[in-house]
């Protein structure tokens, strides 16, 4: 049965932590449903890890669809939230509807992510009175890369402090079930995480929130740089590059495809192909 987003509440609640992880295709999609892992982001993080591109700015809503879509199929019972791209929520609340509705209906995603704090407050309400759920997104908001000098830890100082704390805390009442705190300082994390009723999803945030999420390629070992708040639970890249050498190799030496992966054809139908004036 798929999880619902008011499970996440009472996970809080009950003070069990939450399991996050992105995931862009199918393949890892099914691997993330078969490791139980409660919500698969599928972050804009992709125009890095699968795009190629130095930031998620470039990334469309047409992309997010099309990953969303792969991730979909293979999944059934994990919450899959989409990343709303740059600009798709924040022109026009009409707009923001439109571009949020299209990653439900064609991505198949249960809930969307947007990023920012009081400015999206009003189109969080909106999409939310309509039923379409909201994940926040504050602390390094990718997406504001350009402003905000580079990806490094958030909100140091008193003022930047308290304004997460207000940001936060529009985010709740304007409806947002959950809200990620990506790269700010644990015991500001803590503080979010008891003031809000609804679940802190932390990245580079510290124990104390009530979930954790982190890129999949990083935790992988399946991307060429990991952020220091990430860690690598297995090597991807040598088993890959190791596999590849492999094959490579074996194709040069002329010792694959052996008699094993190789089909044979009937010796009569070979006779008469061999017979044949016509080849
Ligand atoms: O796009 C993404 O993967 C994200 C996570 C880092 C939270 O927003």
């Amino acid at each position: 049965m798929r999880l619902r987003t008011t499970a996440l509440k009472e996970m809080k609640l009950a003070g069990n932590q939450i399991t996050c992880i992105t995931a862009y295709d199918y393949q890892m999609a099914l691997l993330v449903e078969e490791a139980s892992i409660e919500v698969i982001l599928v972050g804009d993080s992709l125009g890095n890890t699968v795009l190629g591109y130095d930031s998620t700015i470039p990334v469309t809503l047409n992309d997010m669809i099309h990953h969303t879509k792969a991730v979909a199929r293979a999944s059934k019972s994990s919450l899959i939230v989409a990343d709303m791209p740059f600009l798709t929520y924040n022109v026009t609340i009409e707009e923001s509807l439109r571009n949020a509705g299209r990653l439900i209906q064609e991505g198949g995603a249960q809930a969307v992510k947007l990023e920012g704090g009081k400015p999206v407050a009003n189109v969080i309400r909106k999409l939310t009175e309509l039923g379409i759920p909201v994940m926040g997104h504050l602390g390094l908001t990718p997406q504001s890369v350009h402003q905000m000098g580079g990806y490094m830890v958030q909100a140091r100082t008193f003022d930047q402090a308290k304004n997460l704390i207000e940001d936060a805390q529009i985010l709740q009442e304007s409806g947002a079930f959950a809200v990620v705190l990506e790269a700010v300082p644990s015991e500001l994390a803590k503080l979010v995480t008891e003031r809000l009723s609804i679940p802190t999803i932390g990245i580079g945030a510290g124990n104390y929130c009530d979930g954790q999420i982190q890129v999949i390629n990083d935790i992988l070992g399946f991307s060429s740089h990991s952020p220091r708040h990430s860690k690598q639970y297995a090597d991807i890249n040598a088993v890959v590059l190791n596999a590849l050498n492999g094959y490579a190799q074996e194709v040069r030496d002329g010792k694959f495809p052996t008699s094993k992966e190789s089909s044979y054809i009937d010796s009569q139908v070979l006779n008469d192909l061999l017979a044949d004036k016509d080849l």
